[in-house]
């Protein structure tokens, strides 16, 4: 397959006006996409939860327009018109316009809305571009009605890639595969494909409290971070070495071995900070309270043997990672240990969730 199996062949249909909501998750990585090539492709494969809880609705309003010369498009946030938005979303439509040829020919209103405070320092940009993508993708739906909903997940995936690369595990759940790799069968660089092995109960209904430690601007962009992969002095050993933890997670997640689980993701997380400190220019993204609480995490962990871990973005927030059985507990040491250290002692419950759903058409 080919990017350019997602050029759709002329539509069947016409359609005028119209109006289509869906919903997208956040999610977050467990083996860590950090370096691309052109078009978003991924340097290495990588595996992610859908979030359930962390989410983006959009809803997209289109009407036909006479000229086809530009992309014509207003984008609202929580009802404000936001002009700052444009020009991402104006890239994205320049992007994918080869594989949706209609988008000149529609005004759009696009009105969105986040589950999580905007300057969370969550990133909005998996939800928000997957959701843009499927609404983009109801339209398509419309001029082609034969497309089939693996094709339109698929094509979906695709599209959100474009977007912003993490956004393409976004579209489906629980866990997401993307990028080539040999150990994980129909795996590849142009979408997200729902893990296809046996993933053991232990992981079922899996808890994330993501904690908000610094909800202020990135310092550093997702974009200049990947490219300061490009002559990396650990690159190579960096991209072979995410291959490997994939395969490695492969017997992990079959026999629920927690344990190896936490161990993996932990060191996932904190080679993608190290990849950070050894750029040139170098830089940090984790603050003084992160560390507070990755140390409070191990000792509880030493302590009681409960299986906490925690995994991190590109950004100081902690996500805590732990698996449903032990959620009282947790949560209680979250609560009486950890969220001081979080600004205005923010937190959110989040859990591996199930993909995006249509909400209005
Ligand atoms: O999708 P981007 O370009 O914002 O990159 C996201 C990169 C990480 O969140 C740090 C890792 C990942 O795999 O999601």
């Amino acid at each position: 397959m080919t990017a350019n199996d997602f050029i759709p062949k002329p539509y069947s249909n016409q359609v005028a006006n119209g109006k289509v909501t869906w919903e997208s998750p956040s999610n977050i990585a467990l083996v860590k996409y950090w370096g691309k090539k052109k078009d978003q492709i991924p340097e290495n494969p990588s595996i992610s939860f859908t979030l359930n809880n962390c989410k983006t609705i959009t809803t997209l309003t289109y009407t036909t327009k006479d000229n086809h010369d530009d992309f014509e498009f207003e984008v609202f946030l929580d009802g404000k018109q936001k002009e700052d938005f444009k020009p991402k979303i104006a890239a994205f439509f320049q992007r994918i316009e080869s594989y949706l040829p209609f988008l000149k020919h529609f005004q759009f209103k696009i009105e969105t809305s986040n589950t999580f405070p905007h300057s969370s320092g969550i990133a909005s940009s998996a939800s928000g571009m997957s959701v843009l993508a499927l609404c983009l993708m109801s339209i398509e739906r419309e001029l082609n009605s034969e497309i089939s909903e693996v094709d339109f997940k698929a094509k979906a995936s695709f599209l959100a890639r474009l977007g912003s690369g993490s956004a393409c595990r976004s579209i489906e759940g629980d866990l997401i595969v993307w990028g080539e790799n040999d150990t994980v069968e129909g795996s590849t660089d142009l979408f997200g494909i729902k893990y296809p092995y046996t993933v053991h109960d232990n992981f079922k209904e899996y808890q994330d409290t993501i904690l908000l430690v610094d909800r202020g601007e990135k310092q550093v962009s997702s974009t200049v971070g990947h490219n300061l992969m490009y002559g990396h002095p650990f690159a190579a050993q960096r991209f072979e070495q995410a291959h490997e933890n994939l395969a490695k997670l492969k017997p992990i997640l079959e026999t629920g071995d927690l344990k190896q689980f936490i161990a993996l993701i932990e060191s996932e997380a904190l080679t993608l900070h190290a990849m950070m400190m050894t750029s040139t220019p170098y830089f940090i993204l984790m603050k003084p309270n992160t560390l507070e609480i990755i140390q409070k995490i191990w000792a509880f962990r030493e302590k009681t043997g409960l299986h906490i871990g925690f995994t991190l973005d590109a950004g100081a927030n902690v996500h805590v990672l732990y698996p449903k059985a032990e959620a009282t507990q947790i949560l209680e040491f979250i609560k009486d240990e950890l969220v001081g250290y979080c600004q205005n002692e923010q937190y959110i419950c989040d859990q591996i969730g199930f993909g995006a759903k249509l909400i209005d058409n």
